[in-house]
């Protein structure tokens, strides 16, 4: 709006204090925006009085119904009109706002609810002989009412929004709504394992079904949060993630991160805890996308559980009302630890690519080769066929059999035979040794208890990307000096933070100096990008530096081209190779980290277990 829309009226206007209701209904804005942050409010509070199990009820995707009954220490008579009051809570004593170990503690969210919603709140004081009630409608408070329960509190909150209808055109279907509130509470249950969890979904015809159910976890915390997330993630995700645990500077980081190949095409694994409180924050987002973006596309996102553990005066967590972003004292450590902890942890996984690539390739088989059930084949044709093709592992031909040498197996490939070949046991190696090439892209490798399909391509690219890599971190990166300077005009705050990490950046071959007010001189750019826009390459590092204390934007510049390299200087599929030239390759892969997925994040092979061939033919 400028000054000559708006209608200026010859007296200025008075100035008014808004009544309470209104307060309260502006403060819902930001705090409660649709049925599921209801919920996050609700069972935080749970959580915050100390309950051992919380029991959601929802109905019509918490529009209409929402229920939190839990089992912590209550509230006194005197209590329940002061918690429906503004700015009124039992967590801090408004002192110190760093130190803070609660999940509320702004004494904001039960007035919310109470000005947009229906709100009721049962409680039950440990010691006290009775329970009681109170209610609040569209802001509106009534006195408490003995009620009965025999201990912790039930909250409830029904027809959310009706007293702003505004916000009711918002709300998504029902279905949505509800995905919305399952999340939420994953989420806190990942964080909160000793905590038992259970959803109820009161509406449809199965009313009352339990939708939802985490059970209590007991034991020490590293196993209850690894039993915790494996209920709640699937076996699947479990079976594909790193353990991580690293420390640096008083900042831990512990968790799972799923390898590159379990990626997904959008953010929704990630799950991110800063002191036992989930979040959903750019600094570590961005971390996240460093760590990995070197192994996935632009459009696959990273699976991760992550668990971030600092002093709480290390992290404000007072900067949005929801609570869902922090702001770390020091970034750039958080970043660093994040990024350097998953990097380890991938390069200490190698070769290996996500075990649902092999289910993935099964499933693929199955629908194909789906044989009527009825049709079984004699015992003595079966032994028949399976001695005219068998390659080299019978189920039992035993490790003996397993090892001798391909040329005298009777199996002759069709497409590329392979001629000499070395004596490699199958059961030496993880890859395996190669049988055959097909296709002139695809090498099958026999392993101890199953077989491998590479890539080839794929493969090389990544190995020749690695050893770019490698060689760059060794010798440095090479320079080439510009003969006239170029110089960049930015904001003096701008060009003082460029400053800040001008060595950072002459470790990648960028070096920059000032030059007067606001300016800065470009003298060397790293000799692999070419001839490059420095002023907008300075600008990139900038929006990283402010948004996320640290750059990553230089390294993915060089790694784009280094792949790019890679990609061209590698085999290209259609190529014949020698059974030698293969085997160099799956040894290589072996022992190059990362080799198990090329530069897109796709796999680079596929194992497939003789238990599985077998289940595929039905043998087992
Ligand atoms: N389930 C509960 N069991 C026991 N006490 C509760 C419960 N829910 C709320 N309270 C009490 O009511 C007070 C107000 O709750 P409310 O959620 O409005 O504020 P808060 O949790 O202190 O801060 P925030 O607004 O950040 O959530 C709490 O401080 C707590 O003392
Ligand atoms: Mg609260």
């Amino acid at each position: 709006m400028n000054a000559q829309d708006r209608n200026i009226s010859p007296n200025p206007p008075a100035i008014r204090q808004l009544d309470e209701i209104a307060v309260n209904r502006i403060a819902a804005g930001e705090v409660v925006e649709r049925p599921a942050s209801a919920v996050k409010e609700l069972i935080e509070n749970a959580l915050d009085a100390g309950a051992t199990r919380i029991e959601l009820a929802i109905k019509d995707g918490g529009k209409t119904l929402i229920r939190v009954t839990d089992d912590g220490h209550g509230m006194s008579e005197a209590d329940l009109p002061m918690a429906l009051a503004r700015h009124a809570t039992s967590k801090i004593d408004g002192t110190d706002l760093l130190n803070i170990h609660t999940f509320g503690f702004r004494g904001e969210a039960l007035p919310s609810l109470g000005a947009v919603g229906r709100l009721s709140i049962t409680s039950r004081a440990q010691g006290a002989d009775a329970a009681m009630t109170i209610a609040a409608n569209g802001g509106k408070i009534n006195p408490p009412r003995p009620a009965a329960l025999a201990g912790g509190t039930v909250v409830e909150l029904r027809d959310l929004f009706y007293a702003t209808p505004a916000r009711l055109k918002f709300l998504r279907t029902d279905r949505a709504e509800t995905g919305a509130i399952n999340d939420v509470v994953k989420r806190l249950a990942m964080a909160e394992p000793y905590v038992g969890f259970t959803i109820r979904d009161l509406s449809g015809s199965d009313a009352g079904r339990v939708t939802f159910r985490a059970d209590r976890q007991t034991g020490d915390l590293f196993d209850a949060m690894g039993a915790r997330l494996r209920q709640i993630l699937g076996a699947e995700f479990a079976d594909n993630a790193l353990p991580i645990d690293a420390e640096r500077d008083g900042i831990s980081l512990t968790g799972f991160a799923a390898l590159p190949t379990y990626s997904r095409g959008a953010a929704t694994a990630q799950y991110l805890f800063v002191n036992g409180r989930p979040v959903r924050d750019k600094l570590l987002v961005g971390a996240l996308r460093g760590a990995y973006s070197d192994f996935l596309s632009r459009d696959r996102h990273p699976a991760v559980a992550l668990f971030v553990e600092c002093d709480p005066t290390r992290v404000d967590v007072n900067v949005h009302p929801a609570k869902a972003e922090v702001r770390f004292r020091d970034p750039g450590v958080a970043r660093g630890l994040i990024v350097s902890a998953l990097k380890h942890a991938l390069a200490e996984a190698g070769h290996r690519a996500s075990s649902t690539v092999a289910d993935a390739t099964l499933g693929a088989f199955r629908t194909e080769t789906q044989t009527p059930r009825s049709y079984q084949m004699d015992l003595p044709s079966q032994r028949a066929l399976r001695s005219a093709y068998t390659m080299q592992a019978p189920p039992a031909g035993g490790l003996a059999e397993a090892q001798a040498p391909f040329a005298e197996t009777p199996f002759a490939p069709t497409s590329a035979r392979v001629e000499q070949v070395e004596e490699i046991a199958a059961t030496d190696t993880p890859l395996g040794a190669a049988r055959a090439q097909i296709h002139e892209n695809y090498i099958i490798a026999q392993t101890a208890d199953g077989l491998v399909v590479v890539d080839q391509h794929a493969a090389h690219e990544r190995l020749v990307y690695e050893k770019l890599k490698r060689q760059m971190a060794e010798n440095g990166v090479p320079t080439q000096a510009l003969l006239i300077p170029e110089i960049v005009d930015l904001s003096e705050g701008d060009a003082a933070l460029l400053l800040d990490h001008m060595d950072g950046m002459a470790a990648f071959g960028l070096v920059i100096e000032p030059f007067g007010k606001g300016a800065i001189a470009v003298r060397e750019t790293p000799a692999i990008l070419g001839v490059i826009n420095a002023q907008a390459l300075l600008r990139d590092i900038l929006d990283e530096i402010a948004d996320l204390g640290d750059s990553q934007a230089l390294t993915d510049r060089i790694e784009a081209v280094l792949s790019r390299v890679a990609c061209h200087g590698s085999i290209r599929s259609g190529r014949r190779m020698q059974a030698d030239e293969m085997n160099a390759l799956l040894r290589e892969m072996e022992a190059t980290p990362h080799s198990g997925q090329c530069n897109h994040g796709r796999p680079t092979y596929v194992e497939l277990k003789l238990a599985d061939i077998e289940r595929l033919f039905g043998r087992t």
